[in-house]
């Protein structure tokens, strides 16, 4: 006889009321059988122990950060001098040859809610093009078909979606038809989830029979790899490297040869970009040195006085904004794992929609849950080595974060147009602009057509008359 999830009932309660989490049953009464059967799935799906040990330290008494002294971190700077420019340009062709030899993989961490961009469906599709309107991920894809084109070899992309997004994104891929990749280099992987709290570390139901449960952070990439079988995978096609991004970044170098390079020679076993901090207060993690060890300190962690303390030349001392961008190592990641290292999880305070003791679902207007989060960036302090490099803002980072203001859409595809009319002036095209410097008109580049400023210049004609939108593709691509 097929076992039943009911043939462990007795055993599955027992432990949710020894973790003193019994309550989640309270609506079993009103249940029907397929409930109860998903209920019972979830709750024997929660790792007990390591949700005790979070209430314990995150909710119950959340320790204040211990002072470590803060110290800006070296950085491999935009080159000015001869020497730069030669080390930069070493790194290029160190890249070039490892994504040739197909030892690079791309992967995009697209699990979050996007709850702040407040668009229905998954973050990547959301319309970017500022003439095309093609959507986020096309970009990428299109990046990574260009690239190949010119290396060689397919550079596979692994996509972590979360549980609320995986099979809308899988179904986006394939209505679009993989944005002309090939399905079989397109690898995704579902991140974990972990159960929301209370302020008094009981579990949130979302309805009298589901746990309220949210992604475990892009840190959970590290888990998902493993459990995903994609670590075994990467290791069996020869990858050694990944080239990590974050789907809100529409400028983001996918693959980038030059940061690869970087990364390369110096044996690094995880290396990051960052760019020179906008404003004191502006919301990226800044990179430093904490207690000897580099890592990313977030915003929410930095204090006041780091965040607007200026060195002897009147720059910010922690200018070095992260811009989640990541070089990791195949053998880094199997070794945290042989390891048995895992990732803190971080307390965020959210609003959890719940059912209450009285069985109504209550939407609230302010936080009332906790969610727990790993970070992808806290695995640095654990690598043996570790470069960051500094990289241009307008070329390479602008995220789509918020639906209007700063980090919005607007603000994406106005960063995109200034790349491409760059390029373009650099090719000897007269960009329309008004009296205040501002575009004329809307412009678009497709990857395919140019990778990047050196293919952009090589190949725009001069003679190029720009009298309305303007959209320069290939013509192949399929959206
Ligand atoms: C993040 C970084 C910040 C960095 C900034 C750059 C954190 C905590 N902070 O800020 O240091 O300067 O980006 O733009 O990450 N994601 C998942 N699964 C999850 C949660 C997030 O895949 O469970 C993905 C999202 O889809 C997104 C990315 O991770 O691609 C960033 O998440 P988000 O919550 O938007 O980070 P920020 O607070 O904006």
């Amino acid at each position: 006889m097929k076992a039943s999830i009911f043939d462990r009932e007795t055993e599955i309660r027992k432990r949710a009321e020894q973790a003193g989490q019994g309550h989640v049953f309270a609506w079993w009464a009103e249940c029907s059988e397929a409930e109860r059967a998903s209920l019972l799935e979830q709750v024997d799906s929660i790792e007990f122990p390591l949700l005790e040990s979070l209430v314990r330290d995150l909710v119950r008494n959340p320790h204040q950060e211990e002072t470590v002294t803060l110290e800006p971190a070296p950085i491999i700077p935009i080159p000015v001098s001869d020497a730069q420019i030669k080390a930069k340009d070493l790194a290029r062709e160190r890249g070039h040859t490892l994504i040739r030899e197909g030892k690079v993989a791309a992967l995009v961490v697209a699990g979050g809610q996007g709850t702040r961009l407040g668009f229905d469906g998954p973050k990547g599709a959301f319309p970017i093009g500022p003439v095309s309107s093609k959507p986020l991920f096309a970009f990428f894809a299109e990046k990574l078909l260009a690239a190949q084109r010119r290396y060689g070899p397919a550079i596979p992309w692994y996509i972590m979606t979360s549980p609320a997004n995986d099979s809308t994104t899988r179904e986006f891929f394939e209505k679009n038809r993989f944005f002309g990749l090939v399905p079989q280099q397109v690898h995704f992987f579902v991140q974990g989830t972990m159960p929301a709290v209370d302020q008094e570390g009981k579990i949130l139901l979302a309805s009298k029979h589901e746990i309220a449960r949210s992604p475990d952070g892009h840190g959970g990439t590290l888990r998902a790899l493993e459990r995903s079988g994609a670590l075994d995978r990467m290791e069996a096609e020869g990858i050694q490297e990944i080239s990590y991004f974050q789907v809100d970044n529409v400028l983001v170098r996918v693959p980038d040869p030059v940061f690869l390079g970087y990364h390369a020679e110096a044996g690094a076993e995880m290396s990051s970009k960052v760019v020179r901090k906008a404003y004191p207060e502006e919301k990226v993690g800044v990179i430093g040195m904490r207690g000897g060890k580099l890592g990313v300190i977030e915003y929410s962690d930095l204090s006041q006085e780091d965040m607007s303390a200026r060195g002897p030349d009147g720059e910010l001392k922690y200018w070095a904004g992260s811009i989640a961008i990541h070089m990791i190592r195949v053998s880094f990641l199997r070794r945290l794992q042989r390891e048995g290292i895992q990732l803190p999880f971080h307390r965020a305070d959210k609003k959890v929609p719940f059912v209450d003791a009285d069985g109504r679902h209550i939407e609230p207007a302010s936080p009332n849950g906790i969610k727990f989060e790993c970070f992808i960036f806290d695995a640095l302090r654990h690598a043996a080595s570790a470069i960051s490099q500094e990289v241009v803002r307008q070329e390479e980072f602008s995220p789509v974060k918020n639906a209007t203001g700063v980090s919005s859409p607007a603000t994406a595809q106005g960063a995109l147009m200034e790349v491409y009319a760059s390029w373009l002036e650099q090719a000897g095209v007269k960009v329309p602009r008004n009296e205040s410097g501002a575009l004329a008109s809307r412009i678009e580049i497709s990857p395919l057509y140019a990778l990047d400023r050196a293919e952009a210049v090589q190949k725009i004609p001069p003679d190029l008359k720009i009298t309305n939108d303007l959209l320069l593709t290939d013509g192949t691509t399929s959206p």
